[in-house]
């Protein structure tokens, strides 16, 4: 088992353009030096994408976009498409974050859609699942992440080689109540489990599975130490260049 851990931030729909440019480059001074331990990616809002994009080009640090359209091209007005993001100089897309699913009611077979096409762009997919509150509480979560898993169904062993997990409880995401180490740890195991069970061990043991939900400074080293957990999707932390970098160190420990 060697899996590179991976750590992003997504900074959903904040920052202006100059904000975005120069969150990019503090994160990338205070961290050039880690980058070859540790993947590093921003996920900046796709109006900054190509600028932030062309400051980390000829560096080990990756870009992303935080949604794509589950279409190719067409009359769409409004949307990006997965190749657009890609020529943006983006290397992975977020599909299926919690946020896209409830409040733009993404169902699972367009998350589906999204998938085919961020893949056939030559993008890196992170795909984002995770249960409720009331789910977690009822007892439920592993029937509800299995039914979220299905929409990974039907990609080839090569094409998960380009697909990255992450379990994101959606009564952890800016909550400030991240899911202890323990809690994480168990659906990590139970969706590696999965892909061993659905498509190879050999997928299983390679494919990174993030955490994702108040992940901060104080509680990364904890969640990163656990043996399924390989890396972060850090949403509010990230936003601040200095509280990103210390979730980054802390990933290194
Ligand atoms: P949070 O967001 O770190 O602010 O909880 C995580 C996410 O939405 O990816």
């Amino acid at each position: 088992m060697n899996r590179k851990k991976l750590i992003a931030g997504n900074h959903k729909m904040y920052t202006t353009l100059a904000e975005g440019i120069q969150l990019a480059k503090d994160v990338h001074n205070l961290l050039k030096s880690k980058a070859e331990q540790v993947d590093i990616l921003i996920i900046p809002p796709f109006t900054h994408l190509f600028a932030v994009s062309g400051i980390l080009k000829n560096t080990p640090f990756f870009t992303g976009a935080q949604n794509c359209s589950s279409e190719k091209e067409g009359a769409y007005t409004g949307e990006i498409s997965a190749s657009m993001i890609h020529s943006a100089g983006a290397s992975f897309v977020l599909v299926g974050h919690s946020e896209r699913r409830n409040y733009f009611n993404e169902t699972e077979e367009q998350l589906h859609q999204k998938i085919k096409q961020a893949l056939n762009a030559g993008l890196q997919v992170i795909f984002c699942f995770g249960e409720p509150l009331e789910i977690r509480e009822a007892g439920g979560y592993k029937t509800y992440i299995l039914n979220q898993l299905h929409t990974l169904k039907g990609f080839s062993g090569e094409e998960w080689n380009a697909i990255t997990l992450a379990y994101e409880p959606v009564w952890a995401i800016g909550t400030g109540k991240n899911a202890d180490k323990e809690q994480a740890q168990e659906v990590h195991a139970f969706c590696r489990q999965w892909i061993s069970e659905n498509i190879s061990a050999e997928t299983a043991q390679n494919t990174r599975i993030l955490y994702g939900g108040s992940v901060k400074p104080e509680n990364a080293a904890d969640l990163l130490s656990m043996p399924d957990i390989d890396g972060a999707l850090v949403g509010g932390a990230s936003l601040q260049a200095s509280s990103f970098a210390a979730i980054v160190n802390a990933s290194l420990v």
